[in-house]
């Protein structure tokens, strides 16, 4: 399938919101992951960096959203990245893979530091690596700690990065949990 990657546009917003429920809602359950709403509360959030939100479009409709968001390691400032979807239809065509690479060269052309995460093998590929024997956490949670991830962009922040993940405020309830 042909595709392009572009920076997320307001008019994007109900085909990104569509393509991240597609893959992130829970038939039959009422209890599902409700990934597809950052898409809107992350343009409310002082950790929306317009630049690394992105959309792969086929055409006009929108197959793939991904978005990096200001985060903090230990105080230390950093990126988020997430949530990623492809549309199921337009999986395994390179989409979800030219998102994650464009917003990695988009973070390193920005200077930041390092991009950590919560996900699965996917992201092996990319050169992200666990984040626990670096001594980061992202909650008091042992299976959410095992899968948080980071991808240093500068070496110099290897060694240097250590304490808690704390994602930017649309990530958090009311209460202060992780959603
Ligand atoms: C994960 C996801 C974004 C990948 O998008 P995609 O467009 O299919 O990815 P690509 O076509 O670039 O890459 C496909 C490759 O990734 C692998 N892959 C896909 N999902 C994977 C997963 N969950 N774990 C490990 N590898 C995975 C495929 O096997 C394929 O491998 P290959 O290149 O060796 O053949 C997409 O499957 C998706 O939206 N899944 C549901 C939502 C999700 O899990 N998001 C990530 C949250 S942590």
């Amino acid at each position: 399938m042909s595709f392009e990657i572009r920076t997320f546009a307001a008019s994007d917003l109900a085909g990104a919101k569509a393509a991240l429920e597609s893959v992130f809602r829970r038939a039959g359950s009422d209890e599902c992951y409700n990934e597809w709403e950052f898409a809107e509360r992350l343009l409310q959030s002082d950790g929306y960096v317009k630049e690394l939100c992105l959309v792969a479009r086929d055409g006009k409709a929108v197959v793939g959203y991904n978005a990096l968001t200001k985060a903090r390691i230990g105080g230390a400032p950093g990126l988020a990245l997430g949530p990623l979807g492809v549309r199921k239809e337009a999986q395994g065509s390179g989409v979800g893979s030219a998102l994650v690479w464009e917003s990695i060269r988009r973070a390193k052309a920005a200077g930041y530091p390092w991009i950590a995460l919560l996900g699965g093998d996917f992201y092996k590929r990319f050169g992200f690596e666990p984040a626990a024997p670096h001594g980061i956490t992202v909650s008091d949670d042992a299976f959410e700690n095992a899968h948080t991830q980071i991808l240093f962009l500068d070496e110099v922040a290897r060694g240097k990065t250590a304490g808690r993940l704390v994602y930017c405020d649309a990530f958090y309830d009311a209460q202060g949990r992780l959603l």
